[in-house]
């Protein structure tokens, strides 16, 4: 299984922090946030793994992370998404490196609490399909939110202003390797971009997508609010 870290965009959200540097550079507490995913993959036993940048300062990535000797990786790999095109157009660009193989997403903002190995280690299991983690918040309205029917996802709805439930997908996906497949049929959302939450939806349909809810604390960190959370959480541990 290979693992994937996105960290592309232009971080307009954290303006002027964003105007001369990567968002996933900033700071989260004592650490650079891009830190956060390559080490949840990193424990979770994953170390063939691609970073997708782009936009600004791209190259500073090289500088920082190197091959991830100081994560106990012998090679890191690298490649550039131009512009703004979404997470899922994004994942697109790993399909050479993933050479069929079943891979593991991790949004570049996530910063979680605990290990995901053992939802790595069920999706192993599981064979085919996809797999999404699940989080109850208080804000659903700014996620993708799932509904859930029993024990079964049957929808995901991509900022709903009126959510059907609190459980939001948090940016961890698990998927085999037809998602290259689903990415190349979807078609841009209002907000112009090819949305993973279409992707996930393309699963459900096909009765292939489970799930986990998140043990310990979440957040993403690209607004100021969740980016000013993701450092008290990461200084106190809770
Ligand atoms: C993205 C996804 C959303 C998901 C969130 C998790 O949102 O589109 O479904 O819940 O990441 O961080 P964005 O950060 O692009 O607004």
């Amino acid at each position: 299984m290979k693992g994937v870290i996105l960290a592309g965009g232009l971080g307009t959200r954290l303006h002027p922090l964003t105007k001369i540097t990567n968002k996933h550079l900033l700071p989260i507490y004592d650490q650079p946030m891009i830190y956060y995913p390559l080490r949840t993959l990193v424990e979770a036993g994953i170390n063939d793994i691609l970073l997708v940048t782009g936009g600004n300062n791209a190259g500073d990535f090289l500088k920082l992370l190197g091959n991830g000797k100081e994560f106990g990786l012998k090679h890191l790999n690298y490649t550039y998404q131009e512009g703004e095109g979404g997470i899922a157009e994004a994942l697109g660009l790993a399909e050479y490196f993933s050479e069929g193989d079943s891979v593991i997403v991790i949004l570049g903002d996530n910063i979680i609490e605990k290990s995901i190995k053992i939802a790595v280690e069920n999706f192993k299991q599981q064979g085919d399909g996809a797999k999404i983690l699940l989080k109850e918040v208080e804000d659903p309205q700014r996620f993708g939110v799932a509904e859930l029917d029993g024990e079964k996802v049957v929808n995901i709805v991509e900022k709903p202003k009126q959510p059907k439930s609190n459980l939001i997908v948090i940016g961890v996906y698990m998927y085999d390797s037809e998602v290259f497949n689903i990415i190349k049929t979807l078609k841009p959302s209002e907000r112009a971009e090819l949305e993973i939450t279409d992707v996930n939806n393309h699963y459900i349909q096909d009765n292939k997508m489970t799930f986990e809810v998140l043990d310990g604390w979440w957040t993403d960190a690209g607004t100021f609010e969740s980016l000013y959370r993701a450092n008290s959480l990461a200084a106190s541990g809770n």
